[in-house]
């Protein structure tokens, strides 16, 4: 079956996409990217794209900070994406991926040449993880701070830091890592989010400590304050307040709300997904199909 993609302002067949050995983007990493989900409705056969428009807000966002900005504004980016889904015709949930990316091919690693390439492609994603719950390790891998690549641009460079914290969580027989920052605060997941339950408080680190601003951290902070009536707070978080906390999830596009159960070989509270969890990863997967008129504004109808 033909796999089209958005390249360079048109809809094509994927076959016909191809990137150089000599791109920037492939030797030094030059570019940043998204990743958006649409969820499929079995019911009314509708595919809706969750909270599209910030993602692409994000990556513009991005495009500024790092050099590569791309002609298209954020409306015209979910315009092409939903001609691209509609093209593909998918009737199964999907993980969207826009890249942005240098595509010139001299030597050197510079930012200022203006190729700035823009793809966009799309793959069926169901759940991202077979498992349920995570057991966790501390990385001996410090998170990149923003004054050395900042996180908050999605640059593709950059995940080699959470390749390597992955690798060494799974090499030690764990389902993921938490980076700690430069300081030794708890920053994130390799691509989530990370949330602590602690006296009656949901509790998240800061933008300041180096996180990517998650649109499901965003989600999961209201879901909290708004329908579970819980005090949310931004602090830095210590690496020892993971082992006392009641409860500890990750959040994230692609894991969406998966709980800690296990952390460095200690229980999370009694070593199963808590309440606090439970209840905000049901509200969230049932507002991601536009079924909670609160949220609708948040799903977007592709077909
Ligand atoms: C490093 C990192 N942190 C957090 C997240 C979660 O962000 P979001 O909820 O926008 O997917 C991601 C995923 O994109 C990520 O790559």
């Amino acid at each position: 079956m033909t796999s089209y993609v958005f390249y360079q302002g048109e809809i094509v067949d994927e076959k016909e996409v191809s990137i150089s050995i000599r791109c920037k983007a492939f030797n030094y990493g030059l570019g940043c990217f998204e990743g958006i989900r649409a969820y499929y409705d079995e019911e009314t056969g509708q595919l809706y794209t969750f909270r599209m428009k910030e993602h692409y807000e994000r990556l513009l966002e991005s495009c500024k900070i790092l050099y590569m900005n791309i002609p298209y504004t954020a409306d015209e980016l979910c315009e092409a994406t939903l001609e691209l889904l509609r093209k593909n015709n998918f009737k199964t949930s999907t993980y969207i991926r826009p890249v942005v990316y240098k595509g010139s091919e001299n030597l050197f690693p510079t930012l200022y040449d203006e190729d700035n390439r823009l793809l966009i492609y799309c793959q069926p994603l169901g759940k991202a993880s077979e498992k349920e719950s995570f057991k966790v390790m501390v990385s001996s891998w410090r998170r990149i701070s923003d004054n050395m690549i900042p996180a908050r641009t999605k640059p593709i460079g950059g995940y080699l830091n959470s390749a390597l914290a992955s690798l060494e969580a799974l090499q030690n027989g764990y389902d993921e890592a938490i980076l700690l920052t430069d300081s030794g605060y708890v920053c994130e997941g390799p691509g989530e989010n990370i949330f602590i339950y602690k006296n009656d408080k949901l509790i998240t680190p800061p933008p300041s400590d180096n996180i990517l601003e998650g649109i499901t951290r965003r989600t999961v902070m209201e879901i909290a304050k708004n329908e579970l009536g819980l005090e949310v707070v931004e602090r830095s978080i210590a690496r020892t307040e993971l082992y006392s906390a009641k409860e500890i999830f990750f959040s994230g596009t692609a894991m969406e709300v998966t709980p800690v159960i296990e952390i460095d070989k200690r229980k999370v509270g009694d070593g199963r997904e808590g309440e606090v969890c439970k209840k905000i990863k049901e509200q969230f997967l049932g507002l991601t199909m536009g079924k909670n008129p609160k949220y609708a504004s948040y799903c977007k109808g592709v077909y």
